[in-house]
């Protein structure tokens, strides 16, 4: 069963082409980084208006090599994000399954970060390739424990079955991708700020003194400390960029991993999925892979950042499960999990 992924809740504009939520057939993600990187952060209006100008072409792309007879269902993202660009996919969405005659599914993108651990990788797109085990991303086992970190959220969330999430965790101000992309800023690093502070790390040592906000009596995060410590430590001077993008990432790393452990160990998970813009940071996947009790699959990088191939595996489950939205189908800025 073939499922079109549409994604538009920020600044990609993404379709795909999943079979059995498992098999990426295609997987197009037109991005808008060049664009908006020189405000130094997303401007929506602008992203709407490129979402309106790209979406067409990028699903023609999705589809060059598939018929629409063999597709089964039209899965959108319809929040969390940005209003006018969430508008864009879901109406486009909207006006495909009524043309085609198909279902018409929306997904919650929080969830479909999730789902991204259900997409079969190919071996070469690794995160750790050539760098000793990487847990195959086939037979996620139940309970697991999820860690959804993006530019919006940082979520732990308990997940028993398909669809049935239980919120955890949650930031409690800053999300992990969205201190990153502070932190950056304070750096005098490019946008977006994970990528720059990972690049920037690798030459410099984690040697400074930051805080990492504990809170031991919830399963929260809270990242604004950590970022105002950074602000007053790259003020004081006599820093190197490298050695502060190197202790900043430490510390979110640090909060992440063991807090995650932690509540994995208490709520017996039989593994841990790692989803978001943020699973793409190689040192927290390797700290995950070497301090976690339990398994931890990572999708790829490319499958970590947004993307619409999560979005039809997602929606392949809610098909499954005969979870179909109506033509009222309406976009949710601020939609949660579980
Ligand atoms: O999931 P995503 O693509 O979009 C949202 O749903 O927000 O996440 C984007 C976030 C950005 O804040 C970006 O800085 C962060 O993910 N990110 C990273 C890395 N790649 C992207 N953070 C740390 N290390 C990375 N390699
Ligand atoms: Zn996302």
């Amino acid at each position: 069963m073939k499922i079109l992924g549409i994604e538009t809740s920020c600044d990609e504009t993404a379709a795909a082409i999943v079979e059995d939520g498992s098999r990426i057939i295609s997987n197009i993600v037109a991005s808008q980084i060049d664009i908006h990187a020189r405000y130094g952060g997303i401007v929506p209006e602008v992203a709407s208006r490129q979402h309106v100008l790209t979406i067409i072409p990028v699903i023609s792309q999705a589809m060059a090599e598939v018929s629409w007879q063999d597709i089964s269902g039209i899965a959108v993202t319809f929040g969390p994000g940005l209003a006018g660009s969430l508008l864009v996919g879901v109406n486009v969405a909207k006006a495909i399954a009524l043309a085609k005659k198909l279902p018409l599914i929306g997904v919650n993108h929080l969830e479909a970060h999730i789902y991204a651990n259900w997409l079969a990788p190919s071996p070469e797109s690794s995160p750790l390739k050539g760098e000793g085990t990487m847990m195959m991303n086939f037979g996620v086992k139940f309970p697991c424990l999820c860690l959804v970190v993006s530019g919006g959220h940082s979520d732990l969330v308990l997940m028993r079955g398909h669809g049935q999430f239980e919120k955890l965790g949650r930031t409690r101000d800053d999300a992990a991708g969205e201190a990153f992309d502070k932190a950056a800023r304070i750096l005098g690093l490019g946008y977006p700020g994970g990528p720059a502070i990972e690049q920037a790390g690798n030459s410099g040592t984690p040697c400074l003194p930051l805080p990492r906000a504990w809170l031991k009596e919830s399963h929260d995060f809270s990242f604004s400390g950590l970022k105002t410590a950074l602000w007053h430590l790259v003020n004081k001077g006599g820093v190197s960029v490298a050695d502060a993008a190197a202790s900043f990432q430490l510390a979110v790393v640090d909060v992440l991993v063991v807090k995650t452990i932690e509540a994995a160990r208490q709520l017996k998970v039989e593994q841990i999925l790692l989803s978001g813009g943020v699973a793409a940071n190689k040192m927290l996947t390797q700290h995950f892979l070497a301090s976690s009790p339990v398994s931890v699959l990572i999708p790829p990088p490319r499958l970590c950042t947004d993307n619409a191939a999560m979005v039809a595996a997602c929606g392949y489950y809610h098909l499954q499960a005969g979870k179909i939205s109506g033509y009222d189908l309406d976009v949710v800025p601020s939609l949660s999990l579980g």
